[in-house]
Formats: C-alpha cells, sequence, structure tokens
C-alpha cells in the first residue's frame, strides 16, 4: 500500500506506523545522530516489509567500510529484492539499482545512480545525502558540489531539512576551494539546524584551510552541543578543534583531547583510527613524543589487515601498525592491497592500485627511517592521492610526510616545491609550513655561509 513521507513521496509499506520512524531514521542520518540505528530498527520492528528500509539499511552498512558487515548489506539487499519482487515504487527500485551497484563494488556507478535518483525526485534528502557520503569516501568533492547544486532549487523553506543541505553545500564548496562561500552556507545552516554537525564541522574545515586557527578555535569549542548528538562523527568534529591546537604549537592540549575524547573509546571503526593515527604522526612530526599511543592502535589494527574495503582505511591501519611496531602485519596489509590492486575487480582496487600500494609502500618506509625512498613512493602516489578519499584536512597527513620525508633525505629544493603547492590548494600558509621554510631557510643560510 503507498503512502507518503516527509518528503511527500510514495512509500510501499503496510503499516503506517512506520512512517514516523522512518521519517526520523531520515532526520538523524542528516544529522549524523547516534540514534539513526535506533530509528531504523523500529522502523523496521513496525514494518517489516519495508523494502525502501531495509535498503537504508544496506547503504548504511556499506557506509562503514568493514568487511564483516557486508554479508548483513547483502541479506538486507536480499529482502529488499524479494519485497520490492511484490510490489515498489520507481523511487524505491532506483535506491535498490544504486544498492546492487554498491555491493558489486562499482562505487562510482552507485553515487551516479543516486543522482539521477535525485534529478526525478529532488526532494530525497536521504539520497542526496548517501550520495555525498559514497562521495566523499570516493575523495570527488567536484562530484558532491555539482549533486548538491543539482537539486538546491527542491529545498526550499517549506522542506523540512533546508538546512542540512546547506551544510552539505557548505562542505562541498570548501573542498572545490570557495572557502568564503563555505563558511557563509555552514554558518546559515547551523543558524537554521542546530544539530547540523556537517555543517558545523564544513565551517571548521574553512579555518584549517586558510589558517583561521584562532577563529576555529572560538567556532568549536564554544558549541560542542552542535555534534554532543552525533555517532563516532563527534569524535572527529574533537579532531577538528585538536589540529587547530596543533598549528599552534598547543601539543598539551592536543594530547587531552586526544585522550578524553578522540581516542576516549578504544573503536575500530576506521573513521576512528583515522583520527587517532593521523593525529599522532601530525604531533611526531612536530617532534612531540606520544607515549604509548601507536601501541593502541595498532593492536586493534592488527584485525583489519585484510578488510579491504576502503583504501583511506587501509593507509591509516598502515600508519598504526608501521609506527606501532608491529612490522609483520604492516607487511600482510601491504600484500592485501597488493593483491587488491592485481585484481582489479571494483573501485577500490582500482584506487590501490593507483594511490594505495605506493602509499602505502611509502609510509613503510617513512617508518623505517629510509626518508629518501619513502619519498619516492609518497611523491609518485601525490597526483593520484585525492582518489583514496576522505577530505583536503585528512588527506594532508600524507602531504605532510611526503614533505617531512624529503626534508629528512636532504632534498630541500623538492620540499620547498611541495610546501609551495600544498599552500595553493590550502589557500594559505599554516603553521606547519612555516616552521618547515624557516627550517630550510636557516639550512640554505648556514651552508652559504660555509662557502
Ligand atoms: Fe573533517
Amino acid at each position: 500500500m503507498a503512502h507518503q513521507d516527509v518528503f511527500g513521496y510514495d512509500v510501499t509499506l503496510s503499516n503506517t506506523a512506520a512512517i514516523e520512524p522512518w521519517n526520523s531514521t531520515i532526520q538523524a542520518f542528516l544529522a549524523h545522530g547516534a540514534s539513526t540505528p535506533v530509528h531504523l530498527t523500529q522502523t523496521l520492528e513496525a514494518a517489516p516489509d519495508f523494502a525502501l528500509a531495509h535498503t537504508a539499511k544496506g547503504f548504511f552498512m556499506m557506509l562503514l567500510g568493514r568487511k564483516e558487515l557486508v554479508e548483513t548489506a547483502r541479506e538486507a539487499h536480499t529482502e529488499a529484492t524479494r519485497l520490492m519482487s511484490g510490489g515498489a515504487t520507481p523511487r524505491e527500485r532506483a535506491y535498490l539499482a544504486a544498492l546492487t551497484l554498491y555491493l558489486s563494488g562499482d562505487m562510482q556507478g552507485s553515487a551516479g545512480a543516486l543522482n539521477r535518483l535525485i534529478q526525478t525526485w529532488p526532494r530525497d534528502s536521504l539520497a542526496m545525502k548517501i550520495a555525498q557520503a559514497i562521495l566523499f569516501v570516493l575523495g570527488d568533492g567536484a562530484e558532491m558540489r555539482r549533486s548538491v547544486e543539482s537539486v538546491l532549487h527542491a529545498y526550499g523553506a517549506d522542506h523540512p531539512h533546508a538546512p542540512y543541505i546547506k551544510g552539505c553545500h557548505a562542505f562541498a564548496l570548501e573542498e572545490t576551494g570557495d572557502y568564503l562561500a563555505a563558511e557563509a552556507r555552514g554558518r546559515d545552516a547551523v543558524l537554521r539546524a542546530r544539530d547540523d554537525a556537517w555543517g558545523v564541522h564544513a565551517v571548521a574545515h574553512v579555518f584549517d584551510m586558510t589558517n583561521r586557527t584562532r577563529e576555529g578555535v572560538t567556532w568549536l569549542a564554544n558549541q560542542p552541543d552542535t555534534w554532543a548528538h552525533c555517532n563516532n562523527f563527534r569524535y572527529h568534529v574533537w579532531w577538528h578543534l585538536a589540529l587547530f591546537y596543533l598549528d599552534q604549537g598547543d601539543y598539551a592540549e592536543v594530547l587531552r583531547l586526544y585522550d578524553t575524547e578522540i581516542r576516549a573509546d578504544h573503536t575500530d571503526d576506521y573513521r576512528d583510527i583515522s583520527n587517532g593515527a593521523s593525529l599522532l604522526v601530525r604531533l611526531e612530526l612536530e617532534g612531540v613524543d606520544v607515549g604509548a599511543r601507536w601501541e593502541e592502535l595498532a593492536h586493534i589494527c592488527a584485525n583489519r589487515t585484510d578488510d579491504g574495503c576502503v583504501v583511506f582505511a587501509d593507509l591509516h591501519y598502515m600508519l598504526a601498525l608501521s609506527n606501532g611496531d608491529a612490522h609483520g602485519k604492516a607487511c600482510q596489509l601491504l600484500q592485501a592491497m597488493k593483491g587488491s590492486a592485481k585484481r582489479g575487480a571494483t573501485t577500490m582496487d582500482a584506487v590501490s592500485a593507483q594511490a594505495g600500494v605506493p602509499a602505502a609502500e611509502g609510509l613503510i618506509r617513512f617508518a623505517h627511517g629510509d626518508y629518501a625512498n619513502a619519498y619516492r613512493s609518497l611523491v609518485s602516489a601525490r597526483p593520484v592521492m585525492q582518489r583514496v578519499g576522505g577530505s583536503h584536512a585528512q588527506r594532508d597527513v600524507f602531504e605532510r610526510l611526503t614533505i617531512d620525508a624529503a626534508l629528512r633525505a636532504g632534498m630541500l629544493g623538492e620540499a620547498r616545491g611541495l610546501i609551495d603547492d600544498r599552500a595553493r590548494t590550502r589557500g594559505a600558509l599554516d603553521g606547519y609550513a612555516e616552521r618547515r621554510l624557516s627550517r630550510i631557510g636557516a639550512f640554505e643560510s648556514a651552508m652559504a655561509a660555509s662557502l
């Protein structure tokens, strides 16, 4: 039987009691809310025959980027397929087709299918947000922007999720370098929806990329309530606050945030591992002793060597393993990545071949102190590193390692070139770059004086 969801579009379900928790599922997903799975469970309890909810579950499982959840996603897909054989709307079938592509390993195809879906049903913020999430994993900021901008017209004042699309737009603007517009969009989003954690986060990205670290601290430290409701995304927002303190040289505060917020829970979600590992790298590059923190991450990552779902995740597992005295496991992970690259069957296999394997080899070499070869590996992957996914801010850990590898190998000209190139993308020099340029200048002056 057809009922209508929060967008006013038809959905096929037998029990109208499922509509309210379904709408809450969508709202919570847009806000990165920890309650998303709770609402989805309530939806499926009220209407076990609701195929679209099973499809959404499949997407949510896939987006977690964990090998063991792919089977759960397949089961949800199978159930949705069975239920839709008894009748479904064209929109529901379009969702299922997009999930089919995701499960086949064609992430770009899946995002494309969702993009086509929202051209026909532009008010569907769930499909819009899932498309944004997949494109984020692909590191495709330009397509994130094209996708969200293609449906802005449908998010007038009457749309209940209008603020959240502004938050998505803000982030896409930031990732494509339009920092002024991104900041305005993000601030507006948060004014309209206090729980728009993605909008808050988008503005933090602007402050990071444009070296406005004091404003960044003020922006985040004064409104932790805007992400307190979040799932593990809240750790990531704390990570952004730590980045601002890092740039200012307040390493004690960075370590305090690491222990009390970012890694307060020793989770094994790949996004949480990436927050931790990339922060420890950044601290060590500034000469900070991080104690036994690598070992905690390495212990967890030792169980993820054959995951292979997301190259971005693999590279952060590699950071943890190669810095946390787990070199055997690091080699095991590298072999798994090479196997994926050789198979070449999925989007992630291609990313592994192009960027993942050379970058991973560079990370291992850096950890072993083989800086010249680390530089060569990392710099060979650099032109395509965006394909490993995540944001500019997240991938900056690989930029820093490439620059520091060049510096430690005595390749001052190469290091300076990378710093200049990095500053052009970011929009400003930051503390990290200024400290390196200062070192290069001091070395060159000393060399000139000795001649
Ligand atoms: Fe971020």
